[in-house]
């Protein structure tokens, strides 16, 4: 990383305002400086510190009930396959061929053995190594020997997270806080029954405050999310190590079903919980369907997201689903008109970081800017004093 340690990306502002977010309250906390988002630098160290190292959500458990399910996912650029084994156990295994190097699986789909698409090479759930044509006759190659790496992986609440560094401590020990605190939503016993893939044009950690902040919900979705979840019914939680969020309670003249979970109280059912298990996954949490985003950092100003919709329970019309699938998507092109124009503002040379909202609307903000100066400061300060 010693390349980096010329840029002119490391100005004082943007390090000053990392070390000032650690120390700020809510009350006097400040947006980031442009630099923040649009260093190519900083990408990197973000993605070999965040991104290859934490736990990043690849999809839900409940996407791959049977043996040989799978979904593929990429992290860093690296293919990786979470498949569920006949044992019933999920593995993350690494989704490229020992062969020559070929992407094996493409999508979800049901395959009780991986067949490489090239040579036929194929392998069995747990990433062994059972059939490689024409091999048979050399001595120096024995397939049993053979297997694909594997990831460790680890199902909290339902979401399917795996790591790509063998040192990184445990997951879900880290997220008891917030596992008090979505507990009774049952998210792991929810169906997701919509997933689709995105690129936005945005930086990876605007994306995140964007969805982990309440106070646009009532200025920018006016008439989709406003009647439903306005900001002025937002409320802020202690984050954590792993985790931060925010409460945003229904509106409480809105028609609608009170679907959800026995063990929710009257309170959690008209409350939603909007949570973030940085740095890929946001989710907001309901009682009667759930929300959630993969998110993996393309450019400093692209994204590839993965997005679906999970729900409790069964009794569910198509016709309520597409409602869903809808408002959900209704309320992301209105989110995204304004990230797309983000960037054309952060590259301004006269802006300055404006103050947040109280924590009510924005506390998530500053947690986010938190988390990085948490992991990267440190790192980013050894490297400027280095230049
Ligand atoms: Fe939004």
């Amino acid at each position: 990383m010693d390349g980096l340690a010329h840029g002119a990306w490391m100005d004082d502002d943007m390090v000053g305002a990392l070390r000032a977010a650690l120390d700020v309250g809510y009350d006097r906390a400040f947006a980031m400086p442009g630099s923040f988002y649009l260093s190519e630098d900083l990408l990197e160290i973000e993605r070999a510190q965040l991104f290859g190292r934490e736990w990043v959500c690849v999809g839900r458990a409940d996407e791959i009930p049977e043996p040989g399910d799978y979904m593929t996912y990429d992290i860093l650029g690296e293919p990786v396959v979470a498949v569920r084994g006949e044992d019933g156990a999920i593995r993350a295994l690494s989704n490229v061929c020992r062969h020559r190097a070929m992407p094996i699986l493409e999508g979800k789909g049901r395959a009780r053995r991986m067949v490489c698409p090239y040579h036929a090479w194929t392998y069995d759930t747990q990433g062994q190594l059972i059939g490689a044509p024409q091999l048979q006759g050399r001595a120096d190659f024995d397939k049993r020997a053979c297997r694909l790496p594997e990831f460790r992986c680890e199902v909290w609440q339902g979401f399917v997270f795996v790591t790509l560094d063998p040192n990184t401590p445990p997951l879900a020990p880290r997220l008891a806080p917030l596992d008090a605190i979505v507990r009774n939503y049952h998210l792991e016993g929810m169906k997701t029954r919509y997933v689709t893939y995105e690129v936005w044009k945005t930086n990876w950690k605007s994306l995140i405050e964007n969805f982990m902040e309440g106070y646009h919900l009532s200025p920018l979705h006016k008439e989709t999310l406003h009647p439903i979840n306005p900001t002025s019914l937002c409320r802020h939680f202690p984050d954590g190590d792993a985790h931060f969020g925010y409460f945003v309670g229904f509106a409480p003249d809105m028609a609608r079903e009170r679907k959800g979970h026995p063990d929710l109280s009257d309170e959690e059912i008209d409350t939603c919980v909007m949570f973030a298990v940085p740095p890929n996954l946001v989710v907001g949490g309901a009682s009667d369907y759930s929300s959630f985003l993969c998110i993996e950092p393309l450019t400093t100003n692209r994204c590839r997201v993965r997005l679906g919709l999970f729900f409790h329970g069964d009794d569910w019309t198509e016709e309520q689903i597409e409602r869903a699938i809808r408002l959900f998507h209704e309320t992301m092109e209105e989110d995204k008109l304004v990230l797309d124009q983000l960037a054309r503002g952060l590259g301004s040379r006269h802006y300055t970081p404006g103050p947040l909202a109280p924590a009510a609307y924005e506390g998530c903000v500053l947690d986010l800017h938190r988390y990085v100066a948490r992991r990267l400061l440190g790192l980013l300060e050894g490297l400027r004093e280095r230049a």
